[in-house]
């Protein structure tokens, strides 16, 4: 890679060191003072001088994942136009445009991109250098990048693309290829794996995604279906999600999928694609979403997006993912008969926490998972009538067998430790009884209007409902959080 032309910084900068802040927008260290030239007296103020432009950081410095993200810029949405092939050389050809600020002169930048070949990249409309590692794909525009307007980098791509390891005990994420179907998982960092992007949840954006999928398969995204085009040879769709939007969010199924509007909730459209052989199934487990969108509608404030639906693909990956707008669930799970309620509560739930409301990093994830487990037992609570007091037994009896990991710092491995949904759960339970409700429903309100469509990290919610309540918290949270023994619900 060629150094950045007339640049004092060093192509490569170093990642953040510390790991307890929240990472910042970008992690690139501020451009180097020029120190040689401090003694000149004829050398402008530092304040004056024009700002060197520097290659942006290869890393956002989240504490568990520091080789996904990129610093010094912004991104603000993606068009994705996407061709998807069942079998051939190069299964998913692709074209993202990818429209972000920057927040630096920037010499070079890098997006991450994992197991597909780059043909041609422009930056403004004017060819650019690129290069590709294992993990990352760098650019170098023309001319640096400056702070003055918008930048579009558009990526034209190819390849077959291939899922990779989690290393959480989920498994394999991204770009999963089953037998009938193809369908992204991407939690936590799989969105590399089938489009070049700035792959940390803190980098939220809007998407636009186009899929010309060969007929009778049919391409499904997030939000909305804004056009479709059913042809003998091939069926083009276009989705729209114009909420900000984490990439690891981000899916798309390419499959036999049909298209069924459900009944709408509160207001909100409901769009399912469902396999043809789980149709009949489907709505056995699924005809309560519109009741849960009322209740949760209640309990936490306007749902966040224009419309919401379930996509159950031939694809059977034993457990589901809150994709935004469109959570997926693995066709196993479907059967009818209803069992997967809590299931189906806790991935719509997800659409405020996590989604609307997205961790600042990945050791924050307890944030997504112990809200959503304890969402469940509000609808169960406010939506069925189950008994409080039930809830409340089953919920610490959980927590207290799956006690470890800290919720509040699992580590990578145990990202999805039954712990930080368990014991994360009956932490947020624990804040109810020691609020009251109404300071409770008052955090969790205020969360997401403060927060909403952006990040916010396990001292924010610390802070916040310190500040709601009135009370001391700091001590509180960290024994519910830690690896202590469970406290006990406050009485
Ligand atoms: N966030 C998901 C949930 O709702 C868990 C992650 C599922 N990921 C996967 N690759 N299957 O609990
Ligand atoms: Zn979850």
């Amino acid at each position: 890679m060629d150094a950045p032309p007339e640049s004092g910084a060093p192509a490569e900068t170093a990642p953040p060191t510390s790991t307890t802040a929240v990472a910042p927008p970008t992690s690139a260290p501020a451009p180097a003072d020029d120190a040689g030239e401090q003694g000149a007296g004829t050398e402008p103020t530092t304040s004056d001088r024009p700002i060197e432009p520097v290659a942006g950081a290869e890393t956002l410095g989240d504490p568990y994942y520091p080789e996904v993200g990129n610093g010094g810029y912004d991104v603000a949405a993606y068009d994705l136009d996407l061709r998807v092939d069942i079998d051939g050389d190069d299964r998913l050809s692709g074209t993202a445009a990818v429209e972000l600020t920057v927040v630096e002169p920037l010499a070079r930048l890098s997006f991450d991109l994992i197991g597909l070949e780059v043909a041609s990249v422009t930056v403004n409309g004017q060819p650019a250098a690129f290069d590709q590692t294992e993990a990352k794909l760098r650019i170098t525009p023309p001319s640096p990048l400056t702070e003055a307007t918008d930048h579009t980098i558009v990526v034209a791509y190819a390849g077959s693309p291939d899922a990779i390891e989690s290393g959480t005990r989920f498994g394999r994420i991204g770009w999963l290829d089953l037998p009938t179907a193809s369908l992204v998982l991407g939690e936590p960092t799989g969105a590399r794996t089938w489009f070049p992007v700035n792959d940390h949840p803190s980098d939220k954006a809007t998407y636009a995604v186009d899929i010309d999928a060969p007929s009778p398969l049919l391409g499904v995204s997030n939000g909305d279906l804004v056009d479709i085009d059913i042809g003998p040879e091939r069926t083009t769709t276009s989705w729209r999600m114009d909420d900000p939007m984490a990439s690891y969010l981000a899916t798309v199924a390419v499959g036999d999928l049909e298209l069924v509007d459900g009944e709408p909730g509160a207001g909100v459209p409901v769009l399912d694609a469902v396999t043809p052989s789980l149709q009949r199934a489907f709505p056995g487990d699924f005809d309560q979403t519109d009741e849960m969108l009322v209740v949760l509608t209640d309990l936490f404030g306007p749902y966040p997006f224009s419309s919401y639906g379930a996509l159950v693909a031939d694809a059977d990956f034993g457990s589901a993912l809150e994709t935004q707008g469109r959570s997926i669930f693995g066709s196993g799970l479907v059967d009818g008969d209803g069992s997967i309620e809590r299931i189906v509560a806790h991935e719509l739930a997800h659409q405020w926490f996590g989604n609307h409301v997205t961790p600042s990093t990945w050791r924050d994830i307890w944030l997504n998972e112990g809200l959503a487990t304890y969402a469940e037992d509000l609808w169960l609570e406010f939506g069925r009538g189950v008994d409080p007091g039930e809830l409340e037994e089953r919920l610490l009896f959980r927590a207290e067998n799956a006690a470890r990991p800290a919720p509040g710092d699992p580590g990578p491995a145990d990202l999805f430790a039954p712990s930080v949904y368990r014991r994360g759960g009956a932490t947020i339970h624990a804040l109810r009884r020691q609020v009251g409700d109404d300071a409770f429903f008052e955090i969790l309100r205020t969360w997401l209007v403060r927060f909403g469509g952006g990040n916010a990290s396990t001292a924010d919610f610390v802070a916040l409902s310190e500040e709601v309540s009135g009370m001391e918290l700091a001590a509180f949270f960290e024994a519910w959080l830690g690896d202590g023994p469970v406290p006990g619900f406050p009485d």
